[in-house]
């Protein structure tokens, strides 16, 4: 037997000053996901999560709640490997920066590093900022202040210990050129070479001296000193894998990926390349770097006390749809904002109303005609070989989308497939092959759909692994994933046994509630459009809004509609957006290349006349005619509008 590819990923190491929140929930429940996906594609799998637990934040934090850093990191450390498995997350290894194992990792790789000759003793002073444990130069202040915490750091002289990261400037900036793909997406690429271009990286200080803080790894060359808090806990990657030379490492060092949030893009991708090669080792394989979430447009924060508790989204609204809620929302790089409002939406339209009705609805036709067990297809005509090409084409792309972290564009794909399985029942309308007596063409249908449904749930395992597998089950389909590949899927159709043991009914995906004020401001919606003035509406539903800048890319007429034009409209994300306008009568389609526009962007995705459309244009009307709205000045495709 030929091993398996291996395929590794890590999130980042927390830190336990807070506990979990919804940025933490998201990067460990996408990197499940992904791990999930990967085992389905037949490979074997490592995902390593943990917590940071040294150095001066979480230090002074223990001081503010009067307990030993310790005891801090013992009780948040717990939360987290608590909450994990409440997020459906499966990880390999949980590693603790303060373990024996990890320190063991940390203090070999630095005397490595010290014996290589790229570590020296020097004085120093600086701008040193607490919450981010790092000295600032005084042109990366921002009015003096640390522009990630907007507070004043403090000057700090002293001896320390430095890596001599100056030296690796020049190959990294070359390696990155050379391995396009080495951090992704492309802007936080750009924005790492930027970093490397501006001629300022400087050599690392790695150091805190015990007479200022003691809570950290000893260099294993001078006792009176602790290792610099990032230094130690990228290392945890490593020790994840069981240590540098072990034999997991080899096998999966190869493969390593890393997940992270743009907060941390320069330790991940300055940093770690050159302490990496510094020590004699290969880099890493992929940095894989997405955004922030915000809550109504601002960053989460306790101070202001928006932070989403991802314990409390679980548990109101189940694990998988929250999943499939921060997966399909965010544009995997981009930033996205987080409203409950926005949860209830997509699980009503693509839960309830797209896959579960039909699927309900495909189980009660089984139970109705064929007492719930899948009847044998009789030959597939060209209704159903459309249809085939139709989910060829959606699980392909599902699964390169996937395999690049391109989670939102994956689901949508697999979604084509799911709702070309609802305009399939509607066309081939079995109720009316039953009544004709068209048994054949009744079998082929139903079996058709449960076939193509179990293809959808396998896809779905990696997202919602509890209700694809319940779904699996009511298919009556035995799933191991360690026998399920989900390229075979691409090999043919017909993997559904006739005969499977259907359930009856199922109601997986239950329509949620509006909260009631919603539903009022949906009546006054409409109240406002009958009388035609506009109702007042609370700031918070303008907020609502998601307003972007865009810029047209092509423009066609609609096939078979005089009065809709086809906009493609670059907003910033991975994709442009497909959007169907009906303003054909005033523009000709070639004036509008190029401009910018004022795209809603958050509208649910339509169909207008066999077109898919994932957006409104705005535009301004009086007597004299329409004009399309546009920033005063060129802006960049996705801004924000408020
Ligand atoms: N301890 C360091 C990481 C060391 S890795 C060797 C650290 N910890 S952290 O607890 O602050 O976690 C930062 C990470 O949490 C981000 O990179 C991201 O994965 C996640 N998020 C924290 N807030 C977030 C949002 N608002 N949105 C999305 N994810 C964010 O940095």
């Amino acid at each position: 037997m030929t091993a398996k590819k291996t395929f590794a990923l890590t999130t980042p190491i927390f830190y336990v000053n807070a506990k979990p929140h919804l940025g933490h929930a998201y990067t460990s429940s996408i990197a499940d996901s992904m791990v999930r996906f990967q085992r389905l594609m037949g490979k074997e799998v490592s995902l390593v999560t943990g917590t940071d637990e040294h150095g001066d934040k979480i230090a002074q934090a223990a001081e503010k709640q009067g307990v030993t850093p310790q005891k801090l990191a013992d009780d948040v450390s717990a939360l987290f490997q608590e909450t994990m498995p409440r997020l459906g997350v499966q990880f390999s290894r949980f590693i603790r920066t303060t373990s024996a194992e990890h320190k063991a990792t940390v203090q070999k790789f630095l005397q490595k590093v010290y014996d290589n000759g790229d570590i020296y003793f020097g004085e120093y002073g600086g701008h040193y900022c607490t919450g981010c444990e790092r000295f600032y130069t005084e042109k990366e202040l921002e009015n003096g202040l640390c522009p990630q915490h907007l507070v004043a750091p403090q000057y700090i002289s002293e001896k320390n210990y430095f890596f001599r990261m100056s030296k690796y400037a020049d190959w990294l900036k070359q390696y990155i050129l050379d391995n396009p793909d080495f951090i992704q997406p492309e802007r936080y690429r750009t924005e790492a070479l930027a970093l490397l271009e501006s001629g300022e990286l400087e050599d690392l200080c790695i150091s805190r001296p015990k007479s200022r803080l003691t809570w950290g790894i000893d260099l294993p060359f001078d006792k009176d000193y602790v290792c610099y808090v990032w230094f130690d806990a990228l290392l945890a990657y490593t020790t994840g894998l069981d240590g540098v030379g072990s034999e997991k490492f080899n096998k999966f060092w190869p493969n390593q990926q890393h997940l992270i949030a743009k907060d941390i893009l320069k330790p991940h991708a300055i940093f770690w390349p050159t302490m990496l090669k510094s020590a004699g080792l290969d880099l890493y394989h992929r940095l894989n770097v997405h955004g922030y979430w915000l809550v109504r447009d601002t960053k989460m924060s306790k101070s202001l006390g928006n932070v989403v508790d991802p314990l409390h989204m679980v548990t109101t609204y189940g694990v998988d749809v929250f999943r499939y809620f921060i997966m399909r929302e965010m544009h995997f790089g981009n930033d996205s904002s987080f409203t409950e409002d926005a949860l209830i939406a997509r699980q009503n339209s693509d839960l309830a109303n797209d896959l579960g009705n039909l699927y309900s609805r495909v189980l009660s036709m089984a139970a109705k005609y064929y007492n719930s067990s899948a009847p044998a297809p009789a030959s597939y005509g060209d209704r159903e070989k459309a249809l085939q090409d139709l989910a060829l084409e959606s699980m392909r792309n599902y699964q390169s989308l996937f395999d690049n972290f391109k989670f939102s564009a994956a689901l949508e794909s697999l979604w084509e497939l799911v709702r070309g399985l609802n305009k399939y029942v509607d066309v081939a309308a079995p109720w009316a092959l039953h009544k004709e007596g068209k048994s054949d063409e009744l079998a082929t249908v139903v079996y058709t759909l449960l076939d193509m449904l179990r293809k959808v749930a396998l896809h779905l395992w990696p997202v919602m692994p509890g209700s694809a597998e319940k779904m699996l089950e009511q298919l009556g389909q035995a799933f191991d994933p360690a026998q399920t590949n989900l390229a075979d899927e691409l090999g043919g159709f017909g993997q559904l046994k006739p005969g499977a043991k259907l359930a009856a009914s199922s109601n997986l995906f239950p329509r949620l509630e509006m909260p009631k004020a919603e539903e009022e401001a949906k009546d006054a919606g409409k109240a406002a459009k009958e009388s035609q003035t506009a109702a007042t509406i609370e700031f918070e539903d303008f907020q609502k809004l998601d307003l972007r800048v865009g810029t047209i890319l092509s423009v066609e007429k609609h096939p078979d509609a005089d009065k809709l034009l086809c906009f493609k409209v670059d907003l910033g994300e991975d994709k442009p957006r497909s959007i169907v306008s009906g303003i054909a009568e005033y523009f000709k389609p070639e004036d509008l290349a190029g401009k910018q526009v004022v795209v809603v962007a958050n509208l649910p995705f339509r169909k207008i006349r066999k077109v898919e459309s994932q957006g409104m244009l705005l535009t301004a009307e009086d007597e004299k005619g329409l004009t399309l709205l546009t920033p005063g000045a060129y802006k960049a495709p996705g801004s924000k509008i408020s």
